[in-house]
């Protein structure tokens, strides 16, 4: 049966494989949680592409259809590369810097993201191309990735580090504010409440989703979906902890019908 493989360092690439069971509910998904090597974020750019070619591997293996990288860090490092490697449409990940551009009255917007994705390529590259007469305040956010993991979505270590993010952003004119994270969706309403209502927070999962769609009524061996749709995860962690997460992070439902199973990779 065709799928689509969906991966991240983590659980943050569940906020676009939400969006896109919502949009596409018969089609068979494989998500790949690579919490054995989580976060990605403070590694190096090397070290990054080489890891996700291994977890990319692994989904192709799963004969899957088409590949979402749901992790901008990871799509930062290693979506290039893996066009050049796979023949498979991709879909990958970026900060929404133009809808915030499109959208800022104030003229002033703000990037949250791991310290990697500022540094890879992609990222100047779209601030070329999208950030003509407006200031980008760049914020990486260390630290906010494992506080996820941890399932700390707005305790008082979760708060500290979004105090000491974000308290500056309105008082400086910023009214738009990017995600650009998978990770940071789950904690939208703790982000929310610390900016206040004069700045809009732009989540690009659904957008990531509508493109995933796309592609895959673009496919040409239209391929058969199951009757009862499979939901299969795998971790690099325990099984046992993804269950969990599963269920805190999308709910009863949809953690009662995953399919969860530990995996390794191959060095
Ligand atoms: N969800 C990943 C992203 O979108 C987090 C990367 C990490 O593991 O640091 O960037």
């Amino acid at each position: 049966m065709a799928s689509i493989g969906i991966f991240d360092s983590g659980v943050g690439g569940l906020s676009v494989w939400r969006e896109i069971a919502f949009l596409l509910p018969d089609v068979d998904l494989i998500y790949f949680a690579d919490q054995g090597y989580c976060p990605y974020g403070p590694r190096t750019l090397p070290d990054i592409r080489q890891r996700v070619e291994k977890v990319a591997r692994f989904l192709l293996a799963q004969e899957i259809e088409l590949l979402v990288v749901a992790c901008n860090t990871a799509s930062a490092a290693a979506l290039s590369h893996l066009r050049g490697l796979f023949d498979l449409p991709i879909v990958g990940m970026e900060p929404a810097l133009k809808p915030a551009v499109e959208k800022t009255n104030s003229g002033k917007v703000a990037v949250m993201a791991t310290p990697a994705t500022f540094q890879g390529e992609p990222f100047g590259r779209l601030m070329a191309r999208f950030a003509h007469g407006v200031q980008v305040f760049v914020q990486p956010c260390p630290g906010l990735v494992e506080q996820v993991e941890q399932g700390d979505l707005d305790g008082p270590v979760t708060q500290r580090l979004l105090h000491r993010y974000l308290d500056g952003l309105p008082a400086q004119g910023v009214d738009e504010l990017v995600l650009g994270c998978t990770h940071y969706p789950f904690l939208r309403p703790a982000i929310e409440a610390v900016v206040g209502a004069g700045v809009q927070v732009i989540d690009p999962a659904p957008a990531v989703a509508r493109q995933a769609r796309r592609l895959w009524e673009r496919l040409e061996t239209k391929p058969l979906t199951s009757s009862v749709p499979q939901r299969r995860f795998y971790t690099t962690g325990p099984a046992e902890r993804l269950r969990q997460q599963l269920w805190q992070l999308l709910g009863p439902k949809a953690a009662h019908q995953a399919n969860v199973q530990t995996a390794s990779l191959h060095e």
